[in-house]
């Protein structure tokens, strides 16, 4: 296999939601080096909490939609009736992925596996940076990819679906596929001196020059 020579930089700055997916399936390899990629993040302790439901069956992958569909309904109701004349539609990309989610070749599920210690629902922590590497290894890969929270109002269910033991939790849906209509590329974030306090709150200084 070989890997996009893409610069760090250029994948950070240019990583963004890819939402609109080719149902052409992705070769296991790649999935594998996503994973892989995301187990190389950190976390407390080293502990590394994680699991990765990696699904590929389509007739799963069906049922998950359905999932997606009956979560999403509400929300887009609800938003329709925040609208306000002239307003556009709500969800423009998120809708005709969630429409079409059965046509996504591949689902990641980063989970939480834990601890006997600990309290359900606090591991996204030790999930989100790798989640996040998992998500720059898409656009290494030229796969697009979106971090999103899809179908996790179905919790309980996608568990018994997809076999996952009671002290596991899914943390993240993430629909995996060759872009089709959408393409990495600029995204729209706050400068970076504007969210920066120099020493202590307050004391900002502009962006440096040709940085
Ligand atoms: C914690 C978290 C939850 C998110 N949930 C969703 C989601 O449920 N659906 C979705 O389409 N995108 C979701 N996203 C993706 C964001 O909407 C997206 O990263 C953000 O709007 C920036 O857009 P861009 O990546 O296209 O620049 C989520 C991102 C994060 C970090």
């Amino acid at each position: 296999m070989t890997d996009q020579q893409i610069g760090l930089f250029d994948a950070l700055y240019t990583q963004r939601a890819i939402r609109s997916l080719k149902p052409d399936p992705v070769p296991e390899a790649l999935l594998h080096r996503m994973v892989e990629a995301a187990t190389k993040a950190p976390s407390g302790g080293n502990s590394q909490p994680w699991a990765f439901i990696v699904v590929r069956d389509m007739a799963t992958i069906a049922k998950i939609a359905e999932y997606a569909k009956r979560g999403f309904a509400p929300v887009y109701e609800a938003a329709l009736g925040r609208m306000k004349p002239g307003d556009p539609p709500p969800f423009p990309r998120l809708k005709p992925l969630v429409e079409s989610f059965e046509r996504v070749p591949a689902i990641v599920f980063p989970a939480w596996v834990r601890p006997a210690n600990a309290q359900p629902g606090a591991g996204g922590a030790s999930l989100y940076p790798a989640t996040q590497n998992l998500l720059l290894a898409a656009r290494g890969l030229g796969l697009g990819a979106a971090m999103t929270s899809i179908a996790l109002g179905f919790q309980k269910e996608l568990k018994e679906l997809l076999g996952v033991p009671e002290h596991v939790e899914l943390m993240a849906t993430i629909p995996v596929g060759y872009p089709n209509k959408e393409r990495y590329g600029k995204t729209t974030r706050k400068p970076a001196h504007e969210v920066t306090h120099w020493d202590r709150w307050g004391n900002q200084h502009p962006a440096p020059a040709g940085g």
